[in-house]
């Protein structure tokens, strides 16, 4: 972010609170990250208690700076008062970024995602100004296809066997979206 941005976040949406990460946050975060089909096509976990915990204090360290270039929400369940996943938002030289998203399988398919997603885009484009935002998934990953075409986010091409996971080489979907081609 240029030096001069003022905090934007958290953000709040009709059903959730995107907001940094707090210490009390560890048993709600190991329940994503250890969990097997939410971290399917993440190129990271699933997660011990330890690399839970460490990945943790290595956010909370990040957040004790600003402005900083990437930023890492958690997404509180607002009526549960627990955090059901994260999100991510980078923002490069150019004045385009980048954003991510996972969501405990217990979560799956009641628009959170869309919601959190829509209210990154909005912050991305409205407060931020930032003209392109883009987002890749395994192309395997057909909820999160599903999720960027429905935030409206256009497929700019596929990279074949650009990246080894933990089954083998996988190809990856390239989404992007303009400034003037997002809807609001
Ligand atoms: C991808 C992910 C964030 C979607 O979150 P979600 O909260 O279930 O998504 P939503 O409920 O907002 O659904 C958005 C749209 O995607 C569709 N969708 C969601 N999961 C789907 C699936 N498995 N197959 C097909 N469509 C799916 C929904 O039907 C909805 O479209 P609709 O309103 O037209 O019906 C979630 O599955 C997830 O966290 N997965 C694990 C982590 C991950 O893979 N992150 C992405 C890394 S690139």
């Amino acid at each position: 972010m240029p030096s001069a941005s003022p905090c934007w976040f958290p953000i709040e949406t009709e059903r959730l609170r995107l907001r940094e990460f707090g210490v009390n946050d560890l048993d709600d975060v190991h329940a994503y990250a250890s969990d097997v089909d939410t971290v399917r096509f993440m190129e990271w976990g699933p997660n011990t208690a330890e690399i839970s915990r460490e990945r943790l204090r290595l956010t909370l360290d990040e957040q004790a700076v600003w402005p900083r270039r990437e930023v890492n929400l958690a997404v509180e369940l607002i009526e549960a008062n627990r955090v059901i996943g994260s999100v991510r938002l980078g923002v490069d030289q150019n004045g385009g970024g980048d954003m991510g998203y996972v969501f405990g399988s217990a979560w799956w398919g009641n628009g959170y995602g869309y919601e959190a997603g829509s209210a990154l885009l909005r912050t991305a484009f409205s407060t931020l100004g930032l003209h392109r935002i883009w987002a890749s998934c395994d192309a395997r990953n057909t909820a999160s296809v599903a999720l960027l075409e429905k935030l409206g986010m256009r497929r700019e091409g596929t990279l074949l066997r650009d990246r080894r996971v933990r089954d083998g080489w996988r190809d990856t979907h390239l989404y992007a979206l303009l400034s003037e081609e997002w809807k609001g």
